[in-house]
C-alpha cells in the first residue's frame, strides 16, 4: 500500500461538532439559531434548475456585490468552497514547502491543519488573558500570521486599532485575519479589518456560514491585495463555490433584515446565556461571537449531563482547550433547555 507524505502522520484531524436530535439543542457548531433568510430558499430552488450546468467560475455577481459592500475592486475579492478552502489556497501558495505559519495557541484549527498538510513550521503563541498576544506574535518571522477576530474558540475581539499596528509591525509578509465571527461582536472597537487589505499586506477571511446561515451551502470569501487574489485563482478548483451556493449568499446578501435580526437576537442571547451559565456557577470568557467558552473543572461531566438533555456542545479539548466547554448562542427554546440542564 502506498504511503502518505511523512509529515502527514503529526497533523490531529479536524472533530467536527455533533448534532442533537434538536435543532434548538445543537450548540456544537455556532450555526444560525435562525437559519437563512426566507429569500435564499426560493432563490436555491430556482438555481436548481439550472443544476446541469457548471457554475460561474469566479462568482462575478456576487463578488460585485461583495467589492460594493466593502469599497475595493472586484479583483481583490475570491469566493470559496467555504472560508476553510481559502485557508488551504492560502497555505499552498505561501507556506507549502518550508513556509512557517505563527498563529495563537489555541488555533482556528484548520490554520493550523492547512500549515501542517503543506509541511509548513507552526509557531503557536499561548494567548494572554484569552487574547492573541499580538506583541509576541509581531515578533515571529513567519510568512503567514494568523489573527481570527474574533477568536475561535474564546469569542474574544481585539481592537481595530490593535490590528492596524499589528499589521505595521508584525514581522511576517502576510497577515490573514479572519472574521467569520465579526458580525456578532457589539464592542464597537471591534471593527472589519477590511480598510487594511486595501494595502497589500493584510488578507481578509469572510464566511457565508455563520450570520448569513449558509454552512451547509459552504461559501466563503477573501478580501486581499489584487495580486495575492490572481495568485490564488492561479491553483483554485475552477468550480468550488456551485451554483446553488452562489445564488444563495447573493440572496442571503440582498436581506439586510434578515442578518439584522439574526445580529440582534445574538446579542442578546449571548447576554441571557452568559446570565444562565454565571448564575449556575461557571466563568465564561467574555464573547464578541455567537458562541460562549465555559470553563469547568470537569467538561467530561457538563458535555455528558448536557447530552443528557438532548444538547450537544464542544468539549474544549478538541479545540485545544482543555477544562472547558464551548456552546453556541441558542434560539430562545434552547435557552429553556439549557436552563432545565442546569436546574
Ligand atoms: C474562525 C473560523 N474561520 C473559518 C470557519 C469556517 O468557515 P466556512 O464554513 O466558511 O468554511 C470557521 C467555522 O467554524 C471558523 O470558526
Amino acid at each position: 500500500m502506498i504511503a502518505p507524505r511523512p509529515w502527514l502522520s503529526r497533523i490531529h484531524p479536524y472533530r467536527p461538532g455533533t448534532h442533537s436530535a434538536t435543532e434548538d439543542g445543537s450548540l456544537a457548531s455556532n450555526e444560525s439559531p435562525l437559519g437563512a433568510s426566507p429569500e435564499v430558499v426560493r432563490a436555491v430552488a430556482q438555481a436548481a434548475s439550472r443544476a446541469h450546468t457548471y457554475p460561474d467560475p469566479l462568482a462575478d455577481e456576487l463578488r460585485t456585490e461583495l467589492a460594493g459592500l466593502h469599497e475595493v475592486s472586484p479583483a481583490q475579492i475570491l469566493l470559496g468552497n467555504g472560508s476553510d478552502e481559502l485557508i488551504f489556497l492560502l497555505a499552498w501558495a505561501y507556506l507549502a514547502h518550508g513556509g512557517h505559519a505563527v498563529c495563537a495557541d489555541p488555533a482556528y484549527r484548520m490554520d493550523e491543519i492547512s500549515s501542517q498538510v503543506v509541511n509548513a513550521r507552526v509557531t503557536k503563541v499561548p494567548l494572554r488573558d484569552w487574547t492573541h498576544d499580538l506583541d509576541a506574535m509581531a515578533d515571529v518571522a513567519a510568512d503567514i500570521a494568523y489573527v481570527v477576530n474574533p477568536h475561535n474558540p474564546t469569542g474574544t475581539a481585539l481592537p481595530f486599532e490593535a490590528l492596524d499596528h499589528f499589521a505595521a509591525t508584525s514581522r511576517a509578509g502576510l497577515v490573514v485575519v479572519d472574521e467569520a465571527y465579526v458580525d456578532f461582536a457589539d464592542n464597537p472597537a471591534a471593527t472589519t479589518a477590511v480598510p487594511l487589505a486595501r494595502e497589500g499586506r493584510v488578507a481578509v477571511l469572510r464566511t457565508f456560514s455563520k450570520i448569513h446561515g449558509l454552512a451547509g451551502l459552504r461559501v466563503g470569501y477573501l478580501v486581499a491585495d489584487a495580486e495575492i487574489v490572481a495568485t490564488l485563482r492561479t491553483i483554485r478548483a475552477p468550480f468550488s463555490v456551485g451554483s446553488l451556493a452562489q445564488a444563495a449568499a447573493l440572496a442571503a446578501l440582498r436581506d439586510p433584515e434578515h442578518r439584522q435580526a439574526v445580529r440582534q437576537h445574538t446579542i442578546e442571547h449571548r447576554t441571557l446565556l452568559t446570565e444562565l451559565i454565571t448564575t449556575a456557577g461557571y466563568r465564561v470568557v467574555p464573547s464578541q461571537a455567537n458562541f460562549l467558552l465555559v470553563q469547568t473543572p470537569d467538561e467530561q461531566r457538563l458535555v455528558a449531563r448536557l447530552a443528557a438533555h438532548g444538547i450537544a456542545v464542544r468539549p474544549g479539548s478538541t479545540l485545544g482547550v482543555p477544562g472547558t466547554v464551548r456552546m453556541s448562542v441558542p434560539t430562545a427554546r434552547g435557552l429553556e433547555l439549557l436552563q432545565r440542564a442546569l436546574a
